[in-house]
């Protein structure tokens, strides 16, 4: 039995959270075993390495050690809740992946992609999400939101450039492998993008009884 791994993607604000919790409750009143979970962290070890990430600080983080301590919060997010849930059968809804990677600390910090594709590997092995949903949404609309929540972690007090550059590599992202991702446009009303959502039903439990 192997299970349906889906991630969701974007930038702040765009409803990810949100609408993972939605899209759970769609999922189990079919009666299928969903597991909700979120990066950077996932278990009580990468939760305390997504403070570390989060956390203004000080002493400025090198961009190698950013990324590095997120593929160390990923392998112990793999090791102790993805990949035993996926092995159940679970379908796994995680709240940021690697695509974040790719877009946060490859765009948004310039770090190249042929690096994360390195540790990609080396972390993950062959295992990649299934599908993969990416809420896009202009910038100004996701950081409003965000800031409504109040005080900016680390990466919300980054400047425009590097949210655009966030942006930009989801959508080449998507563009490049259209069959693993679905964008969906997360400026609309949030009833309109849990539409969106209830047409993509039907084709999650497709991919669920594989
Ligand atoms: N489509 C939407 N329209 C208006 N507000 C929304 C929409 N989606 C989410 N929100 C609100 O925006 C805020 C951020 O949503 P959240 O799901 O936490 O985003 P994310 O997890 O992507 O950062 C929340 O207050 C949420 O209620
Ligand atoms: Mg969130």
């Amino acid at each position: 039995m192997s299970g349906l791994f889906i991630t969701l993607e974007g930038p702040e604000g765009a409803g990810k959270s949100t609408n993972r919790d939605y899209l759970a409750e769609r999922l189990r009143e079919q009666g299928i075993d969903v597991l909700l979970t979120r990066e950077p962290g996932g278990t009580p070890l990468a939760e305390r390495v997504r403070e570390l990430l989060l956390a203004p600080s000080e002493e400025p983080m090198a961009a190698d050690t950013e990324l590095l301590l997120v593929f160390a919060a990923r392998a112990q997010h793999l090791a102790q809740v993805i990949r035993p849930a996926l092995a159940r059968g679970c379908v796994v809804l995680c709240d940021r992946f690697t695509d974040a990677t790719y877009a946060y600390q490859g765009g948004g910090r310039g770090l190249s992609e042929t690096r994360i594709a390195l540790l990609e590997e080396f972390v993950q092995g062959s295992l990649r999400p299934d599908l993969t949903l990416i809420f896009d949404l202009p910038i100004e609309v996701g950081l409003a939101r965000a800031a409504a929540r109040g005080r900016l972690d680390r990466f919300e007090q980054e400047g425009r450039q590097f949210f655009d550059a966030v942006r930009h590599t989801y959508l080449r992202r998507a563009a490049e492998q259209p069959q693993r991702y679905r964008i969906l446009d997360a400026a609309q009303s949030l009833g309109d993008v849990q539409l969106a959502l209830d047409k993509l039903l039907p084709q999650l439990l497709e991919l669920q009884r594989g």
